[in-house]
């Protein structure tokens, strides 16, 4: 109860800060989305009665802009590119050791500690370091499964002593 409580608390404080203006609705989502790196669903349709919007318009634009989530998300996002230039450099095999690495199965993407998530992009403008991936921000170019494996380990480590 106390937790839902402050996840408003938040909310309000983000609505507050934009002035409850409706034409702020995107940067409004972004400062949601980046305090639960996601959109909760109940918190869409808080800001729909918050804003005096309609629900449907708040959901129309949290799924009109592909870099919004519905969907809970890890803590750490792996982008593994599968354009042209990476594909032809096997960033399928990478994608594999990945979810080998963090158990996950074929239709998962967030595993189930929500310390990572595993995402496919197009391109990243890095073919020549072909197969790239995104650990967070940072580019790890010319990976092999096992470098992408040793990455991954490294993050846990760094989550262990934190
Ligand atoms: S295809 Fe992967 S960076 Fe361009």
């Amino acid at each position: 109860m106390e937790a839902s409580y402050s996840k408003f608390n938040r909310v309000c404080q983000i609505l507050e800060e934009n002035n409850y203006d409706k034409s702020k609705l995107i940067p409004i989502l972004q400062a949601v989305q980046n305090e639960y790196r996601y959109l909760p669903e109940e918190i869409l349709v808080f800001l729909a009665s918050s804003l005096n919007i309609s629900p449907a318009r708040v959901y129309g634009v949290a799924t009109f802009f592909a870099h919004f989530t519905l969907k809970p998300k890890g803590k750490h996002i792996i982008k593994v590119c599968d354009g042209t230039a990476c594909h032809v450099k096997k960033s399928t095999g990478l994608i594999d050791a990945i979810k080998q690495k963090l158990g996950l199965k074929e239709n998962e993407h967030t595993t189930k500690d929500m310390l990572f998530t595993l995402e496919t992009v197009s391109c990243l403008g890095a073919c020549g370091l072909a197969p790239v991936l995104l650990m967070d921000e940072n580019v790890h170019g010319q990976m092999t499964p096992d470098k992408i494996v040793k990455v991954i380990d490294e993050v846990i480590k760094n989550e262990e002593k934190s």
